[in-house]
């Protein structure tokens, strides 16, 4: 491990042996942990899926379909809500779909992929703000054994330029507001756009060799009905793009046989049953929102909630009255987010309908599951896990006692543990490397197009490393220290450095510039970035923000930096990397270590 890891892990490691105890006889999905974690297969949770028995496989039946031919035919599956006016809803949009509905629909959008060329195998990209039309889109392309490729509508011409390209996507759904940050003439593959949004006023002009389409018009003249295609449990499910410390985002590709990993997991560590109203906040452009925000709640037949529109503290509580939402999947910035407006604001909600809550993305620190729990009656339950593994693999669970502070324990059928750098699994307190034993039901088949990028992953047989460090304690709970390696974590969004520098060296006034993640007390992390300016230029509090708003027209605006320092030059190792090592210990006025490997 590089030499910045135990400085990092010492800031994070939050030592603590307060528990969260849990009543006797709970009445939660796993009743026993430590009993099913020495007993569960993944042949036995195969059962639940009606391809078990019929050899047909698709998500889109076994989340969609099969309800829609039961009794849960009439049950919410969607609510939606985005209370901000538009022109075209003046009132906002407050909506229901049933299992029903969204067989229906996603059969009609099915069929317009189809009837413009669209097929098994091929990848369709969604850019839409969190509107019905999202969800309907990615069964849609699920129903006809496409790949979604979900993009979360803050990014920008670069960031789309790079995930569009990559993935070779024929066609993407999008909304006119967001049309004119794709860069068509740059992308070859891409022939068909789905435009379900406002009419934007000022029109636009389709280059030669896209087609755009009304997806409103097409939908409503499509055909509602359109058996799933069938597939392999290997052929591709989504893919989510993702940031790692060096180069460009890459795809993380899921298989089909993931829903299993997904539906167990929802079951057991969000505990949700059937008359759950369960709401993740999460957006599908990030993976929480797919993994747990459509498959692990749609194959399980739950009602879900999503909330259109902007973060707002008083929204938020308005609807988790307004829902009854029992159960609540959210982030650490999120709760931290609503402490900062302070408790006389959450009073004014009925919150009583909570009966479980879980937290993903970041660690979750004590003094934020204290102020929710005592909101809430209930202490956040943290879900550690990444959008390579597909699933929650480490988590505290609803019935089991834990420790404020931990991340948790193994997910049955899974075994997560903490090795050396040589693969040997290391004693009880010992800060190492976070891996996970491979062939767990959601594990990555791919990262598109990059073999060697993947094989990364699996460098010690046997294992996935997850560049995570952690130390397990004596009773087994793995505590989460910090990442081994540059990947920021920002507002539970994660950003590589590499993204962000090569956007700021794009702007005329920046010659060099090197990014980190700088401790922050709300968002975990936010994004500094330390610059070095061309000759001709000088610093400025104008020029700061100027930068940083380039950044947010380019890339997205939670890629920008947050914070910018002006140094006379970027500190690189002699063979030209960014010593990113360096420019954290600046940041924090410690001594910067060995500089033997420096420039001059
Ligand atoms: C971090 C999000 C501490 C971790 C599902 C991981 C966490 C990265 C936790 C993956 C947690 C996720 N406690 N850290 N409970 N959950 N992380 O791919 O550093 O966006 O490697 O997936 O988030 O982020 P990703």
């Amino acid at each position: 491990m590089g030499g910045h890891v135990s400085e990092k892990a010492a800031s994070f490691v939050q030592e603590s042996s307060e528990w969260v105890r849990k009543p006797r006889g709970i009445d939660a999905n796993l009743k026993n942990y430590g009993k099913v974690y020495k007993t569960f297969k993944w042949k036995n949770a195969e059962k639940e899926f009606d391809w078990h028995k019929t050899k047909k496989v698709n998500v889109v039946h076994e989340m969609i379909d099969r309800h829609a031919n039961s009794a849960r035919k009439d049950k919410t599956a969607l609510h939606y809500w985005d209370p901000a006016p538009s022109a075209g809803n003046p009132r906002g949009r407050e909506e229901k779909y049933t299992f029903l509905d969204l067989k229906d629909q996603s059969s009609r959008f099915g069929n317009v992929l189809k009837k413009f060329g669209v097929k098994k195998g091929d990848r369709v990209a969604v850019f839409l703000p969190r509107t019905p039309e999202l969800y309907i889109s990615i069964l849609g392309i699920n129903r006809l054994g496409a790949s979604p490729v979900p993009l979360v509508e803050a990014f920008m011409e670069e960031a789309l330029f790079d995930r569009l390209s990559n993935s070779e996507a024929s066609a993407v759904v999008t909304a006119p507001a967001l049309l004119s940050r794709i860069p068509f003439k740059k992308l070859p593959s891409l022939k068909h756009l789905f435009l379900a949004g406002e009419k934007d006023a000022a029109g636009f002009e389709c280059p030669g060799g896209v087609d755009a389409h009304d997806y409103f018009e097409e939908v409503q003249s499509a055909s509602p009905s359109l058996a799933p295609v069938w597939l392999s449990l290997d052929d591709g499910l989504v893919i989510h793009y993702t940031s790692g410390s060096t180069g460009r985002s890459k795809g993380v590709l899921h298989r089909q046989y993931a829903m299993v990993g997904h539906y167990q997991t929802a079951k057991w560590a969000l505990d949700l049953g059937d008359d759950d109203v369960y709401w993740c906040t999460a957006d599908p452009g990030w993976v929480t929102g797919t993994s747990y925000g459509i498959y692990g709640p749609w194959t399980l037949g739950i009602s879900s909630l999503v909330l259109g529109g902007r973060f707002s503290a008083e929204l938020w509580y308005r609807a988790i009255e307004k829902y009854k939402v029992s159960m609540w999947y959210s982030a650490p910035t999120a709760f931290r987010l609503l402490m900062s407006q302070g408790k006389e604001l959450a009073k004014k909600f009925n919150l009583k309908s909570l009966r479980h809550i879980c937290s993903v993305g970041e660690p979750l620190n004590p003094e934020a599951l204290r102020w929710v729990r005592d909101l809430t009656g209930i202490a956040p339950h943290e879900t550690w896990w990444m959008t390579e593994t597909g699933m929650q693999i480490v988590c505290n669970y609803r019935s089991l006692d834990f420790k404020i502070g931990s991340t948790g324990k193994s997910f049955p059928g899974t075994v997560a543990s903490i090795i050396d750098d040589k693969g040997r699994e290391v004693p009880p307190n010992t800060l190492g490397n976070l891996a996970v034993k491979t062939g767990w039901p959601s594990m990555m088949t791919e990262i598109w197009g990059n073999k060697e990028k993947y094989d990364e992953y699996f460098r010690i047989k046997g294992w996935y490393l997850s560049g995570d460090t952690a130390y397990k304690d004596k009773d087994g709970f793995i505590w989460f220290a910090g990442r081994a390696d540059d990947v920021i974590k920002t507002a539970g969004e994660r950003v590589g450095p590499f993204e962000v520098e090569s956007a700021l060296v794009q702007h005329p006034a920046v010659a060099e510039a090197g990014v980190i993640g700088k401790p922050d007390a709300v968002r975990g992390q936010i994004i500094k970035a330390y610059i070095s300016l061309r000759q001709g230029h000088s610093a400025s509090e104008t020029l700061k923000k100027e930068i940083a708003d380039f950044v947010k027209r380019t890339m997205a605006g939670h890629a920008a930096p947050r914070e910018i320092e002006f140094c006379e030059r970027v500190p690189k190792t002699r063979s030209g990397k960014i010593m990113r090592r360096v420019l954290r210990a600046w940041d924090q006025g410690l001594p910067v270590g060995d500089t033997s490997t420096m420039e001059e």
